[in-house]
C-alpha cells in the first residue's frame, strides 16, 4: 500500500495554501490558527490525539502545541510557526517532538519559534494591527488569551471561513489520498461481505473493519462505525453495535477509515445470510435505483439541493408503487409524508473531515454549485420501523442506505467507490 508515511502531501502544496489564505486577510490584520488541544478521557489518559482539520489542511503538522501566525501590513504578509520545544523527559514520556530546528528545514515559513515564545511575539505582531482573525470555535481559555493582546482590534474574523472554503476544492494529493482511504474502506466492506454468514453479532463485524482499516495503514475509523441489524437500521445514528445477528435480516454497514487524514464513508446494506428475501429485494433494489440515478446527475453547475429534490421524489414515487404510502406522488411530497421514510440528507461534502465543514452556500445566501474537485457523499435511504402499522407488514424492521463518495470532474463525476460492491447478484452467496 503507498503512502504510509504520514506527510504525504508536499510542504511546498501546503504553501500555496497558506499564499491563498493570506491573499483574502484584509490588510493590517493577524491571522492565528492553533493546533487541536490534547483531549483527557480520564483521569490522566487521554484520546488519540487528532490535529485540528483547518490547521492540518494549512500545514499537514500533527503535533499538538503548535501555532501558525499570519502577519499582514500594507505590502508585505509574514508567516511564523510556533512549535513545541525538544525535551528530553516530554519525549521519553510522549514521543518524539520535531522541534524548532527541524520545523525550519520541513516549513517554508519566515520564521520558526518555540510555543513559549508565542504570548510575546504576539504582543509585537498585533501592534498597529486593526483585525484579528481566529477560529470561532478556539477554545475559551484560549481566545482570553488572545483579547488580552488585541486591545487594539476592532474587528474580529473568522479565520476558518476562509480555509473552510478553500477545502471545498480538492487538489489532486487530496483525491489520491481519499482514494487510497477508500481502497482500504472497500477491502474491509468485501471482507464483512464474505464473512457476515460466519458471524454472531455486530460488533464482530465492527471489529473486522477496525482490523482491517489498521492493518492497512489508517490511522483509526473516520467516524464511528454504524452496524446496524434488522430494525436498528432505523436509527440513524445506531452505534452500539452489540445485537445479534439474526437469520434473514438486512444490515445497515455504515463505516470507512481515516487515512492520512482523509475520511472515507461508505454504507452498504447486506443479508445476513447471503440471501434477500423478496420484500428485502424490493426495497432495496428501489434505493439502488434511486442511488444510481441521483449520481448519474453529477456534474459541475447542479445544485445539491435539485439533487435532493429529485432523490425525494423519487423514493417517494418507489414508497407509492410498492405500496407503502398512498396517493399522488406530489401531493405526497407537498406534505412531506416521504420524509417518515427517508428523513435525511441526500449527501455532504467529504474531505479531511467527514462531513467536511465546508460552506452550502456562498455569503449572500446563495447555494454554491458543484464545481470540479468537490468530493460528496451520495447516500439515499429508506427505513421503516418494525411498529410502522401504516406500513405493509412485510417491509416493516426493514433499514436500507447505500453510501458512495463522489468526485466532481470537469465533465460530470467519478465514483471513487465504484468498485465496492452494491448489486443484489455481487451481495447475494
Ligand atoms: N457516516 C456518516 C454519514 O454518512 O454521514
Ligand atoms: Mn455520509
Ligand atoms: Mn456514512
Amino acid at each position: 500500500m503507498a503512502g504510509k508515511e504520514l506527510q504525504m502531501i508536499e510542504e511546498q502544496e501546503y504553501k500555496k495554501r497558506r499564499k491563498v489564505f493570506t491573499k483574502k486577510l484584509q490588510e493590517n490584520s493577524v491571522a492565528i490558527l492553533f493546533s487541536a488541544e490534547a483531549k483527557t478521557r480520564s483521569n490522566d489518559t487521554e484520546y488519540p490525539y487528532r490535529q485540528n482539520s483547518n490547521f492540518y489542511y494549512m500545514s499537514g503538522f500533527t503535533e499538538d502545541k503548535t501555532v501558525l501566525v499570519f502577519v499582514k501590513g500594507a505590502k508585505k504578509t509574514k508567516s511564523y510557526l510556533f512549535v513545541y520545544k525538544k525535551d528530553k523527559t516530554e519525549e521519553l514520556w510522549n514521543g518524539k517532538r520535531l522541534g524548532v530546528l527541524q520545523a525550519k528545514k520541513r516549513f517554508d515559513v519566515d520564521a520558526v519559534f518555540e510555543y513559549s515564545e508565542l504570548a510575546s511575539k504576539l504582543k509585537i505582531f498585533l501592534e498597529g494591527k486593526h483585525t484579528l482573525y481566529y477560529d470561532f470555535k478556539l477554545d475559551y481559555s484560549k481566545v482570553k488569551l488572545l483579547k488580552r493582546y488585541a486591545k487594539n482590534i476592532d474587528t474580529f474574523k473568522n479565520a476558518a471561513k476562509p480555509i473552510q472554503k478553500m477545502r471545498l476544492i480538492k487538489s489532486q494529493a487530496e483525491i489520491a489520498t481519499i482514494k487510497e482511504a477508500l481502497k482500504i474502506t472497500k477491502k474491509a466492506h468485501h471482507i464483512a461481505m464474505k464473512k457476515v454468514k460466519k458471524l454472531h453479532y455486530e460488533y464482530e463485524l465492527q471489529a473486522e473493519f477496525e482490523y482491517i482499516f489498521r492493518k492497512n495503514g489508517a490511522q483509526s475509523d473516520a467516524y464511528s462505525s454504524i452496524v446496524a441489524s434488522g430494525n436498528n437500521a432505523n436509527t440513524l445514528h445506531y452505534i452500539n453495535n452489540n445485537a445479534k445477528l439474526q437469520k434473514n435480516e438486512l444490515i445497515l454497514i455504515d463505516a470507512g477509515c481515516e487515512y492520512n487524514y482523509y475520511a472515507s464513508d461508505i454504507t452498504r446494506t447486506i443479508p445476513s445470510q447471503g440471501v434477500f428475501t423478496k420484500a428485502q429485494k424490493e426495497l432495496y433494489q428501489l434505493v439502488l435505483d434511486v442511488q444510481k440515478e441521483i449520481i448519474a446527475l453529477i456534474k459541475p453547475g447542479v445544485m445539491r439541493t435539485n439533487l435532493q429534490k429529485k432523490a425525494e421524489e423519487l423514493l417517494c414515487r418507489g414508497l407509492v408503487q410498492l405500496g407503502i404510502l398512498e396517493g399522488s406522488v406530489k401531493k405526497l411530497l407537498k406534505k412531506n409524508a416521504h420524509k417518515k421514510y427517508y428523513p435525511h440528507g441526500i449527501g455532504h461534502w467529504m474531505g479531511i473531515d467527514v462531513h467536511d465543514e465546508s460552506p452550502y452556500k456562498d455569503k449572500k445566501g446563495k447555494e454554491i454549485p458543484l464545481q470540479a474537485g468537490m468530493v460528496l457523499t451520495i447516500e439515499p435511504g429508506i427505513y421503516i420501523d418494525k411498529d410502522d402499522r401504516n406500513a405493509p407488514k412485510r417491509y416493516r424492521g426493514i433499514g436500507i442506505r447505500i453510501e458512495d463518495d463522489i468526485l466532481v470532474t470537469k465533465k460530470a463525476y467519478k465514483n471513487l467507490s465504484k468498485k465496492i460492491k452494491k448489486e443484489i447478484k455481487e451481495l447475494e452467496f
